[in-house]
């Protein structure tokens, strides 16, 4: 997203967080946030119609020019219960109280919006220089945990690497994890990080150990290249082919729908024959297959996706009506019997099937 153009003459008003950081590293943003130094209600709701607002956060999304933008005021926050949303204790704080609240200094930089002046109070400008994450103070991630994992998607998507007291402060957090923290902010880093499709993601989540956050227990890295077969077999929710690794998912909270393939995958036992394998794997979602292999067996993965997937019987309920068979339970029976035969020989025709239907004996 590019910057908006704001038409605005007061010194109050600035692009912050991730819109500087990622103007100066020359990206596109996913987002544009402004800050005003103030009442951001009161102030911003002159730029356009106001579509939505939060007097509890000081928070004005208006449509500038067609264009949904979000104001927020200046605020300053404390962590009155570790890993937990941070309560507001004041609206319209100082520029500098605001930024330094934040978790980087590469995302504590704000820019001007009338002159582009650049307001750096930490050494973001340096930082992001030297492509170097580091935090704001010692107690960064006992306030937020999802900082480790907001930290491991922005060394994933901007090559940074952790500043070495911010690694160190890592460590010593996953050596000491609070399990009572928001897993809902946790899954939502979860899903940005691993949607990206990067298996240096993983390896740093196995390696140092961030996976902790999540599931206590040790974790070894698989041996397949992940990022590679979603590649090579894409699928819809990237994160879950990672994320459904991990031993103990018990903290997450997931969608039905999220649960479904995890569970799917986790409950297919040992598949010995082509059938076997087509009966287990067809109708099921991708990544619940993708799971399986990398949790069990990726011959039988390789050989449902490549081959077997592509193989479908035609006849139908209609066709074995006109046989002359009433309709009952028996027909699934004569599905798969039919199926077996294709597996085995896929160049079997319509008439075959027929054939092999008439011949079918319970
Ligand atoms: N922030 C923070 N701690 C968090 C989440 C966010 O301090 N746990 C601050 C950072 O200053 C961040 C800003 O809030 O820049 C906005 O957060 P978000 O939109 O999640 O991140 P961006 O930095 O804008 O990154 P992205 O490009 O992924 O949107």
């Amino acid at each position: 997203m590019d910057i908006i153009r704001i038409n605005d003459n007061s010194d109050k008003l600035y692009y912050i967080g991730g819109i500087v950081r990622d103007k100066l590293l020359g990206v596109q943003s996913l987002d544009v946030d402004i800050t005003y130094v103030g009442n951001a209600i009161e102030y911003c709701s002159k730029f356009g119609e106001v579509i939505q607002e939060n007097p509890d956060f000081g928070t004005v999304r208006v449509n500038v020019g067609g264009r949904a933008v979000d104001f927020a005021s200046t605020r300053a926050e404390v962590y009155e219960k570790k890993g937990h949303l941070p309560v507001v204790t004041k609206i319209g704080c100082s520029l500098k109280e605001d930024v330094l609240r934040r978790d980087f200094t590469v995302n504590a930089l704000a820019m001007s919006v009338s002159t582009g002046e650049i307001v750096d109070y930490a050494g973001g400008r340096e930082d992001l220089k030297n492509k170097l994450l580091r935090v704001l103070h010692d107690e960064s991630f006992i306030d937020d945990p999802t900082r480790i994992i907001r930290a491991l998607k922005f060394r994933v998507r901007f090559g940074f690497e952790l500043e070495e007291h911010t690694r160190r402060l890592q460590e010593d957090y996953l050596a000491h994890i609070n399990y009572d923290m928001s897993y809902k902010r946790v899954k939502k880093e979860l899903i940005e990080t691993f949607n990206l499709n990067s298996q240096r993601a993983f390896e740093i989540f196995v390696n140092e150990g961030i996976y902790k956050l999540v599931s206590p227990e040790n974790f070894e890295l698989p041996k397949i290249n992940i990022e590679e077969l979603i590649k090579k077999y894409p699928v819809q929710n990237i994160w879950l082919v990672y994320i459904g690794l991990l031993p103990d998912l018990s903290r997450l909270e997931f969608t039905k729908e999220e649960r479904k393939i995890i569970e799917d995958a986790r409950t297919i036992g040992d598949l010995k024959n082509d059938f076997e394998i087509y009966k287990a794997f067809d109708g099921l979602a991708s990544e619940s297959i993708l799971l399986y292999g990398i949790l069990k067996d990726m011959r039988a993965v390789v050989r449902y996706l490549d081959t077997l997937a592509n193989i479908k019987i035609s006849i139908t309920g209609e066709d074995l009506k006109r046989l002359g068979i009433a309709p009952s339970p028996e027909y699934q029976k004569i599905f798969d019997f039919v199926l077996k035969a294709k597996l085995e020989n896929p160049k079997i025709t319509f008439e075959d099937e027929i054939q092999l239907a008439k011949n079918f004996k319970n």
